[in-house]
């Protein structure tokens, strides 16, 4: 199944959204709606650790694991290839078993879902995927957030939301937030890039979803716009041809009148105005990319006071 975490279910890991227990993804909104409006947070890792490995690059990510693990109480310990063991390939297994003996949660961002999955498999301590390159559920919090904080929370389920251009960690992402809250998802794709099978079929026997190759079908009344980069990291190499075969996607504003009047843009940043979105589109109106941005911090402190409260018994 996809997204299934195959580890100790004693042990709370956050691999992809179906980590959540039914109804826990509404309490977690709720809790980081309530943080992003002030509420004073608990503090489950006063004295704790939590190590922070990146094997790829980061801004939002970082920053806002860091600040999150601190105003928890904790410290957040930062690694990446460049100066960690991992780099020099220790294997994630080792990596885990050690990390197990001194931190109190693992946050990764890595290549191969497979290697998260191994990682959490030797972990003694709370595993949260910061990305992989099949899903990025952390950004689905806040995007989930974001549209609450937009249509209000019991209008998720009924809302149209349209993802344009690859299918990659972020539209799989997407297809297993549209199962649980059961939103109906477009998926404008060019061929060549469908999302993950095994997401796709999952959403789908559970809510609707629209695979087509036609953006502007896709637009049509919905209430979110969505895209991503063309070319993920780790595939710099095929900027050039991914440049071409998605030239048709992009988010414009022309593609945007076909939306409901009061829809919002998202986009999980980092974007290329003129590429994957116009800036039109990035910096008008209906763009929420900022408020977006600052719901990862709100939205990773709920799913930490959930994990290492849970973690306590
Ligand atoms: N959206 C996101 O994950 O951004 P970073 O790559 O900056 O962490
Ligand atoms: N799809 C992008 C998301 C970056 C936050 C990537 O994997 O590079």
């Amino acid at each position: 199944m996809p997204g299934e975490s195959r580890i100790d279910p004693a042990l709370r890991h956050f691999l992809t959204l179906r980590d959540l227990a039914p109804g826990e993804l509404d309490d977690l909104l709720e809790l980081g709606h309530r943080l992003s409006e002030g509420e004073v947070p608990p503090r489950p890792l006063e004295g704790r650790s939590v190590a922070l490995v990146f094997q790829k690059s980061s801004t939002r990510t970082r920053v806002s694991f860091e600040v999150g693990v601190h105003r928890l109480g904790g410290k957040g310990i930062f690694l990446s290839d460049r100066d960690s063991q991992i780099g020099r390939g220790e294997p994630l297994s080792d990596t885990a078993r050690v990390l197990s003996t001194y931190v109190d949660g693992i946050m990764i961002r890595t290549f191969g879902h497979d290697k998260l999955e191994e990682l959490a498999r030797h972990s003694r301590v709370p595993v949260m995927n910061g990305l992989t390159d099949r899903f990025h559920p952390c950004q689905l919090l806040a995007d989930l957030l974001t549209l609450r904080q937009n249509f209000g929370a019991s209008a998720l389920p009924g809302l149209r939301v349209a993802w344009f251009g690859d299918g990659n960690n972020m539209a799989n992402s997407w297809l297993l937030a549209a199962g649980l809250l059961g939103f109906e998802l477009r998926l404008a794709v060019p061929e060549g890039y469908d999302p993950d099978g095994e997401a796709l079929a999952w959403a789908g026997e559970r809510t609707r979803i629209v695979l087509t190759r036609d953006p502007e079908e896709a637009a049509e009344e919905v209430h979110v716009l969505t895209t991503d980069v063309w070319a993920s990291m780790g595939q710099e190499e095929e900027a050039a041809q991914r440049e071409a075969d998605f030239a048709s996607f992009q988010v414009n504003e022309r593609l945007a009148e076909r939306a409901r009047d009061d829809h919002i843009f998202l986009h999980c940043l980092p974007a290329h105005r003129g590429e994957e979105v116009t800036a039109q589109v990035m910096d008008g109106p209906h763009s929420r990319i900022f408020q977006e941005a600052e719901n990862r911090l709100h939205a990773q402190m709920a799913l930490m006071i959930h994990l290492f409260r849970t973690a306590d018994g």
